[in-house]
């Protein structure tokens, strides 16, 4: 992350506006953050003005507001499947009860699901992240992005969008988000810059479309304001040109180390291991014979110092306990491969060790 520059542009702001850091701003936020993310967003396939943005302490922000605009507690909201825990943590919060679809790494979310939830009126809103999604990889293209859009829209149900990883693309052009093909305002558009340039700075946005008032009401009733000082810090990295820069050298170091993880998983974990491909972000979906056990790999890991995530918590049904996620977001190094050497001795010795009394019943596949 550039954070020297940050901190150089940050202390210049303060230089020149002392009491800046100290005063209120008000929804929709900070007006240079809001121009250079509607000019960002061209990338995205977005027209948006920057009234039209509202600005907010990170993409988990704008996702609980977002969802909170558009349901009432015990509704039934329509998600991929399995799902980052921070956004199921989200929806438990806001009393939803989640409808799992299954989701393809490679082809996203199953539509005849998606379509049949529609048809018997089971939801009243769906939640996708758009790109390279946490924990799959998951980056549906232009037309299924579009026909997703067009379904919910003649179903007349809001899509809350969460792009967070959309910059982080290893090939070809910046992939559209679904807010792309939105003709109704019907998608609440969800990002932040926690991912390429600051997680701590708590700089994110929302573009809710017909539920923008809403969506303000209720970050002015929550907190009332985004912190004026990371909102302009951000705003200037943006507008002085070393975002794209930043951004090429970001998107070549997490290729290159997920390369290399994966070649780890090559050289020490079973034969029989699947492990998604995802073509942007930072995050590997590792899958193991049924009998596995991820929370056992990592409270064993834990004791090495070594941490996954075990697959079960990205499941509010409690699947994928043979599956675990791996983060290749640090540089490659040695100490990396050694834990990496010590993952797959701890998965084949787990193999190795289960006495099967029964015959496991295998788990939905991701990779099916
Ligand atoms: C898909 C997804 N959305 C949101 C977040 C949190 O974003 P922020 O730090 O901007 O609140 C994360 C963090 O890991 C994430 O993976």
């Amino acid at each position: 992350m550039p954070t020297a520059t940050l901190n150089r542009l940050m202390g210049k702001i303060l230089r020149e506006n002392s009491t800046i850091a100290h005063a209120y701003d008000t929804p929709p936020g900070c007006e240079p953050l809001r121009h250079e993310v509607a000019r960002r967003l061209m990338d995205v396939g977005c027209s948006v003005t920057p009234d039209e943005i509202l600005t907010t302490n990170g993409t988990s922000e704008s996702v609980y507001l977002a969802l909170k605009a558009v349901t009432q507690p015990g509704d039934t909201v329509a998600i991929e499947s399995p799902l980052s825990y921070g956004l199921l943590e989200a929806l438990e919060a806001l009393h939803l009860n989640a409808l799992e679809l299954p989701t393809h790494p490679r082809n996203g979310i199953s539509l005849p699901h998606l379509q049949a939830a529609l048809e018997k009126r089971q939801i009243v809103a769906c939640f996708l992240i758009s790109n390279f999604s946490n924990p799959l990889g998951t980056c549906m293209g232009d037309a299924k992005k579009k026909q997703i859009v067009e379904l919910l829209t003649h179903y007349n149900i809001p899509l809350v969008e969460d792009d967070i990883y959309g910059d982080l693309y290893f090939e070809g052009t910046r992939p559209k988000a679904f807010k792309a093909f939105d003709r109704e305002g019907l998608v609440l558009y969800c990002s932040s810059h926690s991912k390429t340039l600051s997680p701590g700075l708590r700089v994110g946005w929302c573009v809710a479309g017909r539920y923008q008032d809403q969506v303000e009401t209720l970050k002015w009733v929550v907190n009332q304001t985004t912190a004026i000082v990371p909102q302009l810090t951000i705003a200037a990295f943006l507008a002085n040109g070393g975002y794209d820069r930043h951004l090429r050298q970001l998107r070549r170091a997490y290729q290159a180390q997920m390369t290399r993880m994966t070649q780890a998983i090559c050289e020490h974990f079973p034969s029989d291991t699947k492990v998604t491909r995802p073509n942007g972000g930072h995050l590997l979906w590792v899958e193991m014979p049924p009998e596995f056990d991820s929370l056992q790999l990592y409270k064993e890991a834990l004791e090495y110092y070594i941490s996954v995530v075990p697959g079960s918590i990205f499941s509010p049904s409690g699947s994928y306990r043979n599956c675990f996620r791996l983060n290749t977001g640090l540089p490659w190094s040695e100490v990396i491969n050694q834990a990496m050497r010590t993952l797959g001795y701890l998965i084949k010795r787990q193999l190795a060790m289960k006495v099967l009394d029964s015959p496991v019943t295998p788990p939905p596949s991701v990779f099916q």
